[in-house]
């Protein structure tokens, strides 16, 4: 996962742009692959804080691409990653748009995503724009992989399916918790509402995920941890508030007949899917509370029954998941596992093993031809956690389908 380039491949071309807050890599490799690290705008935490900032028109490899792998890491000012423990990153989302061009400067100078502004989702099934993402993990992303075999690649920039007068451009959606001092670290890591400065009239004011003012057995999870709110510290502690940035590397190719285009579907185990007696209807909730039970070693179940409209061949799958995740695991409708993901808890005090966080999810690679999903065909998903109170759990499979498994050129 950490493996970067062939030190011989590293000296066939390098630019380095440098400025004092960003910079970036590029690097051109032997075959085909490029590769590029950029870092974000930076955000201040302090200990307690919460940030959860959108940066808009992030840099992004330009031109008709196929991207192999986005993988990120939260860093300091001086570039070095941040352990989980000092700050948490809750999830980081990377969403594509395409924003009209005669707007733009309305839109990166005023943030004002209501007009010009056209979200272009994944192809997964949860409705409007829930779980929009192409990329996007959490505390997991150093250790999940997110590299496609070849000759699969995410196809972005093709020029005929960018409407006139529109760009393509991406934006991150990011949380973060600065859990410093933090008097309970790991219900602040779960957004209990309990334990951060909410305002008074909060549940008056506040409107969750189906537009309804959010009900006071709301305990906690996104819509308490809110840009800025505070996480109560222990008595007494005071640390420096610091700017942390995301590094994020991409890799990608040049798009022609030699890559094989494919579907991206994030699925949710949240999802209410109901039929209005000729189509699906879905009604993803992307987060869940696990309720105060007594005495039970099995784990908890969400369990989601998803209708896919179309199918394919699956050749990559992992999921996103919180710390207490046991696994989740994505069943085809006559009960063949497709796909099961299981976490990696740290067991240390170096980044990437951070202990009792999870550090990583595995990820499954069927041969590809060897796992179909039929089109109609309905996956049930399956996400388990210990079952303890938990807030803001989320159980989400990413898949990756096929139509083809080979381009349509001969390779000598
Ligand atoms: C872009 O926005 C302008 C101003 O609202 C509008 O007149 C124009 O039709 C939009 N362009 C497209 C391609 O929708
Ligand atoms: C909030 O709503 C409750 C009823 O749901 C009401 O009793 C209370 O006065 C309201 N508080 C404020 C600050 O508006
Ligand atoms: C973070 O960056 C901003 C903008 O560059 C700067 O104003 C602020 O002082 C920085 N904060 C810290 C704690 O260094
Ligand atoms: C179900 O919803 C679709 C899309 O909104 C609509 O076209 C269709 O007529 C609806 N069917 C019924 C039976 O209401
Ligand atoms: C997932 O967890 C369940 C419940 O503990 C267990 O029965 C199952 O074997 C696990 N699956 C895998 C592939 O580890």
């Amino acid at each position: 996962m950490r493996k970067v380039f062939k030190p011989s491949i590293l000296l066939l071309s390098i630019i380095v742009f440098l400025s004092t807050k960003r910079f970036s890599i590029f690097v051109r490799a032997g075959n085909d692959i490029e590769s590029a690290t950029f870092v974000s705008e930076s955000f201040e935490v302090g200990p307690g804080k919460i940030a959860a900032k959108t940066f808009l028109d992030i840099k992004f490899p330009k031109g008709h691409i196929g991207v192999k792998s986005f993988d990120v890491e939260l860093v300091d000012e001086d570039g070095n990653s941040v352990p989980l423990y000092e700050t948490y990153i809750h999830h980081w989302f990377a969403i594509k748009y395409f924003e009209n061009i005669t707007l733009s400067q309305n839109i990166e100078q005023y943030h004002d995503l209501r007009n010009g502004v056209v979200f272009q989702r994944n192809q997964g099934t949860c409705q409007g724009y829930m779980l929009p993402h192409y990329w996007g993990l959490g505390a997991e992303s150093r250790g999940t992989s997110s590299n496609l075999p070849d000759p699969f690649a995410v196809e972005l920039g093709n020029p005929i399916k960018l409407p006139y007068g529109f760009k393509e451009k991406w934006m991150f959606n990011i949380m973060a918790i600065d859990t410093r001092g933090a008097h309970n670290r790991k219900g602040c890591t779960e957004c209990r509402c309990k334990l951060l400065n909410l305002p008074k009239d909060f549940y008056n004011i506040t409107k969750g995920i189906d537009g309804q003012p959010l009900s006071l057995s709301y305990k906690g999870g996104l819509f308490c941890c809110q840009d800025n709110l505070q996480c109560k510290l222990k008595k007494g502690f005071e640390g420096p508030r610091r700017n942390l940035s995301l590094r994020y590397k991409i890799r990608w190719v040049d798009w022609d007949e030699h890559q094989v285009p494919l579907n991206f579907y994030i699925l949710d185990a949240t999802d209410r899917v109901r039929s209005n007696g000729s189509i699906a209807i879905h009604d993803c909730q992307a987060e869940y509370t696990i309720p105060r039970i007594h005495d039970s070693d099995s784990p908890h179940v969400q369990k989601a029954n998803i209708p896919m409209e179309k199918g394919g061949y699956l050749f990559y799958g992992t999921a996103h998941m919180h710390t207490g995740v046991v696994n989740a695991t994505l069943y085809g409708q006559d009960g063949r596992i497709l796909c099961t993901s299981t976490p990696k808890y740290g067991t240390g005090k170096e980044v990437g093993n951070e202990k009792g966080y999870v550090v990583g999810m595995s990820g499954c690679y069927p041969k590809p031809g060897s796992m179909k999903i039929n089109d109609g065909e309905i996956l049930t998903l399956e996400s388990r956690y210990e079952n303890k109170f938990r807030t803001g759990a989320m159980g989400h499979f990413y898949i990756y389908l096929a139509d083809q498994l080979h381009t349509k050129v001969v390779k000598d």
